[in-house]
């Protein structure tokens, strides 16, 4: 028995590695006219998959206009709060970020992705210490990882100390320099709502650093030729404070509601938002960081562009625990304290295994 699993995980252990050696990710796989979805790709969840429950449609997923944010001030506060609290996702429209650069970011990501593979190789890395890499599956070789993700994926890290211009790849350098200002402003308008929705002065959690680091994901999931086998990306939680996500047309997220998968739908001009780990654990579990995950699609490519609020590995010393003024002799702190750089290197170590980032912080 030990000796199979030894050969087993040898297997695995070398087809990984020749897959990763090709640097050319899941789309060098679909260039190369891949018709069956290799092993390392056969994902448990993609197989569970038929027995979730498809009627979901009941669900309303929330929709939040931030149109005339200061004269309506008082009814936003409570759909984000609202939202916050049961799905911890909703989407904004009239958020400030033009369509024109909305597009061309997700273009700019499909150029990357697209271009010579010899372009790309020199970005291919899973050094954390890197402002700009290209890789797929950053935990491809995480021992607790159940199978690789269908997708393929460009970070740069654009906050605190951004990349130097120089250092993002010309083929949507400008874009994501722009997007990224955009959303920033964007965050700092989240971050006020978050933080009146909980009772604080709205300018609380921006102060605490929430939106110091900006990480700049472009996704990019080709189209699969057997989606019942494999997942675009697996069921996880993110480890930030919170994410935007820019979406095309295409759809595949899914989030966690009420014992259910419930469709994100694709909506034009709209970002997606969600609570993260962190905003979770300094909310008291006000606020939830809920589970979500992509469907591997028989269409594609699917493009994605997660912003994530997060210092990662380039934190401060600073430390986030529960907040005081949210606490309380009936609500006690529920979680101990940490550094953004403790949370980033624990989940980054154990990767999209499935399990709870927080559970590992949770003392109560
Ligand atoms: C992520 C994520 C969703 C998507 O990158 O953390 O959840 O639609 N992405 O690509
Ligand atoms: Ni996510």
């Amino acid at each position: 028995m030990a000796a199979s699993n030894t050969q087993q995980n040898y297997d695995k252990i070398s087809e990984l590695k020749a897959f990763d050696d090709t640097k050319a990710g899941v789309k060098g796989l679909i260039d190369g006219g891949i018709i069956k979805v290799p092993q390392i790709f056969i994902h448990p969840e993609a197989l569970e998959k038929k027995t979730t429950n498809p009627k979901n449609t009941h669900f309303i997923f929330p929709l939040i206009d931030l149109q005339n944010i200061h004269i309506n001030n008082k009814e936003i506060v409570k759909q984000i709060q609202e939202a916050s609290e049961t799905w911890g996702f909703f989407q904004v429209i009239n958020h400030g970020i033009p369509v024109p650069v909305l597009d061309e970011m997700l273009r700019g990501a499909q150029r990357f992705h697209e271009q010579d593979i010899d372009v790309k190789k020199p970005y291919y890395s899973r050094d954390v210490a890197r402002k700009v890499m290209y890789n797929c599956n950053f935990d491809l070789f995480s021992e607790k990882s159940r199978a690789a993700n269908w997708r393929d994926s460009l970070y740069s890290v654009m906050a605190p100390n951004p990349a130097n211009p120089e250092e993002i790849p010309e083929t949507c350098r400008e874009i994501t320099i722009e997007y990224s200002n955009y959303v920033m402003n964007l965050g700092y308008t989240l971050l006020e709502l978050f933080s009146e929705g909980l009772g604080l002065k709205p300018n609380h959690l921006k102060e605490m650093g929430c939106a110091e680091g900006l990480g700049i994901l472009c996704n990019y999931y080709p189209k699969c030729p057997q989606p019942e086998l494999a997942i675009g990306t697996g069921r996880h939680a993110d480890n930030d404070f919170f994410t935007v996500l820019l979406q095309d047309d295409i759809g595949g997220l899914q989030v966690f509601h009420k014992n259910q998968w419930v469709d994100v739908p694709p909506t034009n001009g709209a970002l997606v938002v969600n609570i993260g780990d962190i905003l979770q654990l300094i909310s008291n579990d006000k606020y939830k960081s809920i589970v979500h995950r992509v469907l591997a699609n028989k269409i594609g490519p699917r493009i994605s562009i997660a912003s994530f609020f997060s210092t990662g590995p380039f934190a401060t010393s600073r430390i986030y625990g529960p907040i005081e003024e949210l606490l309380s002799k009936d609500n006690p702190p529920k979680y101990r304290a940490t550094t953004m750089k403790d949370f980033f290197e624990y989940s980054n170590k154990k990767g999209l295994d499935g399990n709870s980032n927080l559970s590992h912080y949770k003392i109560i």
